[in-house]
């Protein structure tokens, strides 16, 4: 079904009569709604937003289309938590449809200043003749959660030498300035990010490029994301136009990093390492950090990806944001944690111990839907190992170490309802150990892999039917001792 200009950006108060509660109700219905994740309650979500701590909350945005499952009107919908668990759906926080984000407010960051709390964003607009013009806008909170947005943009027009896709401001505070970064298109067709100054957050002058050593590096960034950790540099984006390279770079769009030496905000100049994927699963982009009150660096992504269709596209609601990871730097690399906090989640546990000899195995009480599952395998003599889960008649999921070629494997081939597999249903990624430790968190229609202990992520949807409960070890030409817990949540 062909959906119209005029249908994709309708504002709430546009939608047709009856129509949103037919979305509740057709939500309702859905076999896969989540249990621990952020999700709409109708409509599309994709990129965090807004990412904060403030007054003693974390306030967390996201992208929303209410109406549909694809990407129209874009507001700011607005989550917060005390804890990084348990999250309250607010209400909407930035509403577009104004002269400066006619078409959408697109993504962007948040920053504390004397008491308020400023979000910057992208606002989307169209002229009549659809050319858009993207405008760097500001709402800001005050200690009472009231939102205003201010009249005009703070940064109104696209510097000379880049095209319309100009967006996503991620705003930082050094030694008394504020700096953003934008993620952009060179009018040669090529990705980056810039930098913008300001003493205010009002007034702001655009500085130039980040200089990387990534000269043609796709076709566009998205949602940069620059921080500074253990006296290092990190550039988090999102760049699109890369093709597949071996095991990596396989999802339509992919996710990253560069660490450096700390940006010189005057040269702009990044003395950076390799580009690294953040997540080697099927459904992660876009992702956003925030500081905790304790010093932690921590990243939510969009449990999604631009372009991809989901089996819930036709139940009124579609995606959701991973889990909170806790960030770590170990030797150039990024490791990535569940954030501690959502030990809470955990209810009745179960443990077992095992030698698996070249079998299968189930175990009294690891079943389920939503768990979270440690499996650590060690003493390996065999050649693959691992575990099936969300596991029945004809479906299952499997995540397994080969020890030949020292890949970790996620395979939703069998997952259950089919998502996107023109674009493969195997992930993998290298891994050198002598033992593997596999957290799995697994929501209804969902799991998140933390290997060894956050060294690597696997983040990925899957669509099971409610009666695919079973976890199956195993172990291939050989034998590997297994020791596993599994928390219900
Ligand atoms: C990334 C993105 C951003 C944009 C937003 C619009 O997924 O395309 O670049 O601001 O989504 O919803």
């Amino acid at each position: 079904m062909k959906i119209t200009r005029e249908e994709k950006y309708r504002k709430l108060e546009q939608a047709f009569p009856g129509e949103v509660e037919n979305l509740i109700a057709l939500v309702g219905k859905s076999p896969w709604r989540q249990l621990f994740h952020i999700q709409p309650l109708t409509g599309l979500l994709n990129d965090p937003n807004g990412f904060t701590f403030f007054q003693g909350e974390y306030h967390l945005f996201y992208q929303w289309f209410p109406l549909g499952t694809y990407h129209g009107m874009k507001y700011w919908y607005h989550t917060k938590s005390k804890d990084l668990v348990n999250w309250e759906n607010v209400g909407i926080g930035i509403e577009p449809g104004g002269p400066y984000d006619s078409h959408g407010a697109y993504s962007g960051s948040g920053i504390v200043k004397d008491d308020k709390l400023y979000l910057m964003y992208t606002g989307n607009s169209r002229d009549e003749k659809w050319v858009r013009h993207p405008y760097q806008n500001l709402a800001v909170m005050d200690t009472e959660g009231n939102i205003i947005k201010k009249n005009s943009p703070v940064i109104d027009s696209v510097p000379d030498g880049y095209t319309e896709h100009f967006r996503d401001p991620k705003v930082w505070g050094s030694e008394g300035s504020y700096y953003c970064v934008i993620g952009a298109q060179r009018t040669n067709m090529t990705g980056c990010a810039v930098m913008y100054h300001s003493p205010d957050l009002i007034e702001w002058t655009f500085e130039g490029e980040i200089v990387t050593k990534l000269d043609q590096f796709g076709y566009m960034w998205e949602c940069p994301d620059y921080f500074e950790m253990d006296n290092q540099g990190v550039l988090l984006f999102s760049p699109q136009g890369l093709s597949p390279e071996a095991d990596d770079f396989n999802n339509i769009y992919q996710s990253g990093y560069l660490i450096g030496e700390k940006l010189d905000v005057s040269t702009r100049i990044f003395d950076h390492g390799p580009f690294q994927e953040l997540d080697r699963g099927f459904d992660f982009y876009a992702q956003q950090t925030t500081k905790t009150p304790d010093g932690r660096r921590i990243l939510v992504g969009w449990m999604g990806i631009p372009e991809s269709k989901y089996p819930t596209d036709n139940q009124g609601w579609a995606n959701c944001l991973t889990l909170p990871r806790e960030l770590i730097l170990n030797q150039g690399k990024i490791i990535q944690r569940p954030v501690r906090e959502l030990e809470q989640l955990r209810k009745e546990q179960s443990d077992v111990q095992d030698l698996l000899r070249d079998e299968t195995k189930i175990y009294p009480d690891f079943t389920g839907t939503t768990y979270e599952l440690i499996c650590e395998f060690t003493n390996v003599n065999a050649q693959r190992f691992g575990v099936e889960f969300r596991a029945g008649k004809n479906e299952k999921t499997v995540l397994w170490y080969d020890h030949q070629s020292k890949k970790v494997i996620l395979d939703r081939s069998m997952s259950g309802e089919p998502i996107e597999s023109a674009h493969g249903s195997v992930r993998r990624c290298r891994l050198e150990a002598d033992k593997v430790k596999f957290q799995l968190f697994v929501d209804t229609s969902s799991v998140e892999v933390f290997v060894n202990d956050g060294e690597e992520v696997f983040t990925s949807r899957i669509f099971p039917s409610a009666d695919s409960t079973e976890i199956r070890f195993f172990s291939c030409g050989g034998t590997v001792s297994l020791e596993a817990s599994l928390w219900r949540i």
